[in-house]
């Protein structure tokens, strides 16, 4: 397709990108570092340049600097080498290819609104963005919304993209791939190619051989074959989680009580929705089932109450009894913080909040503990859940839970439920009562009637 005399011969999942541009509306280049995604990216600017007349289009970065630093070189590069006319106006930030008339705007994206006047009330056949996981969805959205340069053929009228792969909860993972757990659709009909550091042959040999040895397992993962993840640091809080044993379609009960347990806070607040059930054929196991979880994003506590109340009665219309679980030491404060939350919760809203005061550590081994004994199970719809327990909670270097601000309250919700109503998992704490009472047990052994 690309045919421009000289040495840009793309791989074959540089190919599939290429083909795919000219199929799909919007197309996604995610991988590793290093496997050629930026290269084609560029290629394809330049493909739609040459092979549209008038066309124009915006070739954009997180920002302007970042662009001319790390992007404009490697275009300018590919045109001199190529042997391909084109003038560049620095101060007008665009880039001409006489042969076409075509235009590229250079555009710093992150920079939002003062850049987004530029292409405010262009016309657009291309919009190309390097390494779209840095921009906002809102301004990505916006671009969509400028390509409907009337010149331009239909298939060439698209938005294009590289990506480094992101954690799961990126907006970039819903964007493309939906939420087929929670039936939420792809937010555009696009196309996502994948690439290891395998598939760029162009690449030193050392280059490679330095990145497998130095880094993780999950850095590999993420870094050379390019999978979307995340990247923990310090130790797992719960090493004994294991997908394969923990995670399972678990369905609501209606014989047992719906527990809710919830995280307030503005920037994250969580929930989750628990049962504690018992195994039909053996009444004295019990386990507990998390059904789904709720992460808000910037809400008020009254709105996300209203969330959470709207979602158990959406989803668990047969729930005749519900309690409601949260931070013991936050609901109980004379603080305003606290009252607010009483007020809230019990005035506005008519719940009871049930609590139970524990130290955080035994809380969390509490946890461990029924995640060793196999009696928690966790939907796989929980996604933001399944992430911290697999490590995005965890511990630092001194043995402190680490407080990230995300998925400290997603555990932070189940723990306030499981403390309340399924604190059967920690052994460690009833060792004390059970030392007292054989010590009980000794001291009245003598006296106790035949
Ligand atoms: N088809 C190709 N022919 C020749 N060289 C190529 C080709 N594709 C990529 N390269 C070279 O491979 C190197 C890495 O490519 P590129 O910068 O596009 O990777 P990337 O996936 O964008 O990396 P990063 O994730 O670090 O941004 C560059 O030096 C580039 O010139
Ligand atoms: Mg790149």
């Amino acid at each position: 397709m690309i045919e421009i005399g000289r040495e840009y011969i793309p791989t074959p999942v540089q190919q599939e990108f290429h083909n795919a541009c000219l199929r799909y509306p919007v197309v996604i280049f995610v991988g590793a570092v290093g496997a050629g995604k930026t290269t084609a990216l560029i290629w394809q600017v330049i493909d739609d340049c040459l092979a549209v007349r008038y066309n124009r289009g915006v070739l954009a970065k997180q920002t302007y600097e970042d662009l001319e630093d790390a992007l404009l070189p490697d275009l300018l590069l590919e045109l001199e080498l190529s042997k391909i006319p084109y003038h560049h106006y620095k101060r007008r930030r665009c880039l001409v290819f006489p042969q076409t008339g075509s235009v590229v705007h250079l555009l710093g994206l992150g920079d939002t609104i003062k850049h987004l006047h530029r292409t405010k009330g262009m016309n657009l056949g291309f919009v190309a963005i390097d390494q779209i996981e840095d921009v906002p969805r809102e301004v990505v959205i916006f671009q969509l919304t400028r390509l409907r340069l009337p010149n331009v053929p239909a298939n060439r009228r698209h938005l294009f993209a590289t990506a480094n792969p992101v954690p799961e909860d990126h907006w970039l993972y819903e964007f493309v791939y939906g939420d087929p757990d929670r039936g939420i659709p792809p937010a555009v009909k696009s196309y996502v190619v994948r690439a290891t550091l395998d598939d760029n042959p162009h690449l030193p040999e050392d280059y490679k051989n330095l990145l497998t040895q130095s880094l993780s397992d999950e850095e590999k993962e993420r870094y050379v074959r390019g999978e979307f993840g995340f990247l923990p640091y310090g130790n797992r809080v719960f090493p004994m989680f294991d997908k394969n044993l923990h995670v399972f379609p678990v369905e609501f009960d209606e014989k047992y009580p719906l527990i809710i347990g919830m995280d307030f806070g503005y920037r994250h607040p969580a929930a989750v929705w628990v049962q504690v059930v018992s195994e039909p054929e053996d009444e004295a196991v019990r386990k507990v089932i998390v059904l789904d979880e709720y992460f808000g994003k910037d809400l008020l506590l009254d709105d996300f109450i209203g969330i959470v109340k709207e979602r158990t009665s959406a989803y668990y219309p047969k729930a005749e009894i519900v309690f409601w679980c949260g931070d013991p030491f936050s609901a109980a404060q004379k603080t305003s913080y606290g009252e607010a939350i009483q007020e809230t919760l019990r005035i506005k809203h008519n719940i009871p909040l049930r609590t139970r005061r524990v130290p955080v550590d035994q809380s969390v081994n509490n946890v461990a503990g029924l995640l060793r004994q196999r009696r928690l199970l966790v939907h796989p719809k929980c996604k933001i859940l399944i992430k911290a327990l697999q490590g995005g909670y965890r511990r630092d270097e001194y043995g402190e839970i680490v407080k990230d601000g995300f998925y400290d309250h997603i555990v932070d919700a189940l723990r306030y439920a499981l403390d309340v109503f399924a604190p059967f998992g920690s052994i460690h704490s009833i060792v004390p009562a059970l030392n007292r009472a054989f010590r009980l047990k000794r001291v009245l052994g003598q006296f106790r009637p035949t």
